[in-house]
C-alpha cells in the first residue's frame, strides 16, 4: 500500500466517483455508522473510569440480560443516525420493534439493522467486542415504514460491516465490492483505510465452535470437528487448530484477516431454535463480508444470504469462513 493516507471519507467519496456505488445518502450513513463506532470505542476503552462496565437492570427482547454497555451504544447509534435524513427505520438487538425515525425528521429511504454490541460476555473482561450493521433499502413505493419491509433476503444489502473494538479499533466494510478495512487512528480521530480486497484463504487448518456444546451437536457437525480433532492420523490427514473467542466480531476478524471456520451451529439445548444467533444483525452482514472476500456462509443446508427472514430477530445456524471447509460441513449436512 501506498504511503498516502486514505480516509474513511476519501475511500466513500471515491467509491462514489468512480464506481458509482454509493448513493450519497448511503455514503451519509455509512459516516455516520463509523462516528458512532468511534463514539462507542472511546466508551468501552474508558471502561471502568467510565463506569460504564457491569449489568443494567434490564432485560432484552431475548430474554438476556443487558449490559451497560449494550444500552449505551444502542443509544448512540440511534441518536447518531436519526436525524440526518438518511434513514426511514432502524431495528437491532436490543429493541422488541424496530425504530421509526421521528416525525420531526426527514425520512430517508434505507433501513439500518444492528448488533450495537456484540460479544457482550468479554465487556467486563476487557476481550475484545463489537458492533455490527447491515443496511437495506426500503422496498420501492412503500408509504409508511413497518417491519415487513426489513423482511429481506441477506443478499438484498446494499452495505453491511463491523466495527472491533480490540488491541485497535478496525472498521470493516462492504459495499458489494470487496472488503475493506480501516483502522482508527486515534489522535486524528479518523478512521485509515488499511486493508482493500480482503481475501480468505479456501482452506484453512484453524476452527471455531463451543467445544463445551459437543454433546448436543447434531451429527454433521460432530463429524466434521472429530476429523478435526483426529489431526494428521485422521481423514483430514492433517493437524487443526481451534480459536474460541465467544464475540462473533473478533471471530469473524480473525477470519478475514488469515483464514479460518466459524460455526455456531443448530444444537439441542433450544431444540425449538435454529440457532442462537440472529439472522438479520449478526448473519446476514457477516456472511455477505465473507462472500465478498471469497469464503462461504451457510446454515448447513442453504446459503445464509438466500434465507427469506420472517421475523425480524429471527435465529440461524451459521457456518462460515473459508470456502473448502464451509462447503465440507455444508456437504456432511446435504448427505446425512
Ligand atoms: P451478543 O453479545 O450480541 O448477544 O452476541 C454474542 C454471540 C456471539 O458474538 C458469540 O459468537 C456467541 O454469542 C458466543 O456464545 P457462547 O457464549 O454460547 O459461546
Ligand atoms: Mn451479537
Ligand atoms: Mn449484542
Amino acid at each position: 500500500m501506498s504511503t498516502k493516507r486514505i480516509s474513511l471519507t476519501r475511500y466513500l467519496v471515491e467509491q462514489q466517483r468512480d464506481h458509482g456505488h454509493i448513493p450519497s445518502q448511503l455514503r451519509l450513513l455509512l459516516e455516520v455508522v463509523a462516528r458512532a463506532c468511534k463514539s462507542i470505542s472511546q466508551a468501552v476503552n474508558k471502561g471502568d473510569l467510565g463506569g460504564v462496565l457491569g449489568s443494567a437492570s434490564s432485560e432484552n427482547v431475548q430474554g438476556e440480560v443487558q449490559k451497560q454497555l449494550d444500552i449505551i451504544a444502542n443509544e448512540v447509534l440511534i441518536e447518531a443516525n436519526e436525524w440526518g435524513g438518511h434513514l426511514a427505520a432502524m431495528a437491532s438487538e436490543e429493541m422488541e420493534g424496530i425504530y421509526v425515525v421521528p416525525n420531526r425528521y426527514p425520512q430517508g429511504e434505507y433501513l439500518l439493522l444492528f448488533d450495537p454490541l456484540d460479544g457482550s460476555s468479554n465487556i467486563d473482561v476487557n476481550v475484545s467486542i463489537g458492533t455490527i450493521f447491515s443496511v437495506l433499502r426500503m422496498p420501492e413505493d412503500d408509504r409508511g415504514v413497518d417491519v415487513g419491509d426489513f423482511l429481506q433476503a441477506g443478499h438484498r444489502q446494499v452495505a453491511a460491516g463491523y466495527c472491533v473494538y480490540g488491541p485497535q479499533t478496525t472498521l470493516v466494510l462492504t459495499v458489494g465490492d470487496g472488503v475493506a478495512m480501516f483502522t482508527l487512528d486515534r489522535e486524528q480521530g479518523s478512521f485509515v483505510l488499511t486493508r482493500e480486497n480482503v481475501q480468505i484463504p479456501e482452506d484453512t487448518k484453524e476452527f471455531a465452535i463451543n467445544m463445551s456444546n459437543m454433546r448436543h451437536w447434531d451429527a454433521p457437525v460432530k463429524r466434521y470437528v472429530d476429523e478435526c480433532l483426529a489431526g494428521k492420523e485422521g481423514p483430514r490427514g492433517k493437524d487443526f487448530n481451534m480459536r474460541w473467542i465467544a464475540s462473533m466480531v473478533a471471530d469473524v476478524h480473525r477470519i478475514l484477516t488469515r483464514g479460518g471456520i466459524f460455526m455456531y451451529p443448530w444444537d439441542k439445548r433450544e431444540p425449538e431454535k435454529p440457532g442462537k444467533l440472529r439472522l438479520m444483525y449478526e448473519a446476514n452482514p457477516m456472511g455477505w463480508l465473507v462472500e465478498q472476500a471469497g469464503g462461504a456462509a451457510t446454515n448447513g443446508r442453504q446459503r445464509i444470504l438466500d434465507i427469506q427472514p420472517t421475523r425480524l430477530h429471527e435465529r440461524v445456524s451459521v457456518i462460515l469462513g473459508s470456502k473448502n471447509e464451509v462447503e465440507r460441513v455444508t456437504r456432511y449436512h446435504l448427505e446425512d
